[in-house]
């Protein structure tokens, strides 16, 4: 089983790349509403609040864990990976391949992830309320997301490439592109299909969904069929 966590539904967007990439998997998805937003957090608060998380996962008996979260995965992967014997995945932001692309890369991200070191070409940009209104209000009530969007965005229209460097941004990637008009979006979860073990096939997909507070379980099953519908109408 692969327990999957993040500060809220941000990490529904590496789920559904795994149910579609890797069907036949257990899935244990952990909402760590009580610590969010992380980004808005430092380090040391970011790191235990994962480690509580990654416990309370083992204690179900997950084999492989995804911090499905770049903030997570920049303040607390490394240690975590130390510290637990079961094998432990990140999400980062696609830098790299946004620098192969050519152009000017912008790089959406929480206050955590920007200030983080990132090559010169990178220009990285905070949203640091994005992340809550994305939790509050996707998808149902879009117009305070569009209107945040607008309004920090306003003055970047036309780059070439947007790397989307929280796990929150990229269930709304595509409004970020249109209202950037940008030319290429990258998605951090992509990376993700590289690094997991391979599932016994035949087995179905199955999740549950945990949280450290409360949460409306069905808006989260309504904006994971929305994003799995999203995959297969890109193949
Ligand atoms: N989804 C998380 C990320 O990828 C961050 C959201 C938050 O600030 O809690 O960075």
């Amino acid at each position: 089983m692969i327990g999957i966590i993040d500060s809220g539904m941000g990490g529904l967007s590496t789920l559904a790349t795994l149910i579609h990439a890797k069907a036949d998997h257990q899935f244990l998805y952990y909402a760590d509403v009580l610590h969010a937003p992380y980004g808005n957090k430092g380090q040391w608060d970011i790191y235990k609040a994962i480690k509580t998380c990654i416990h309370t996962l083992c204690g179900y008996g997950v084999d492989q864990i995804v911090i499905a979260c770049n903030t997570a995965s920049f303040a607390a992967l490394s240690a975590c990976q130390e510290e637990f014997s079961i094998p432990i995945y990140g999400v980062l932001p696609s830098v790299d391949e946004a620098k192969e692309a050519g152009g000017t890369t912008l790089l959406l991200a929480t206050a955590y992830t920007t200030s983080q070191p990132f090559p010169r070409e990178i220009v990285p940009i905070a949203l640091p309320s994005l992340a809550t209104l994305v939790d509050l209000y996707y998808p149902y009530q879009m117009d305070p997301i569009l209107s945040y969007l607008e309004r920090e965005l306003s003055g970047y229209n036309g780059i070439e490439n947007v790397v989307l460097g929280c796990t929150h941004y990229e269930l709304i990637g595509e409004e970020i592109r249109s209202i950037l008009r940008a030319k290429r979006t990258f998605y951090g979860s992509n990376s993700i299909l590289r690094q997991l073990k391979k599932a016994t096939p035949g087995t179905g997909w199955q999740l549950d969904i945990l949280s450290s507070g409360s949460i409306d379980h069905e808006r989260y099953s309504d904006v994971l069929s929305l994003l799995l519908d999203r995959q297969s109408n890109l193949r």
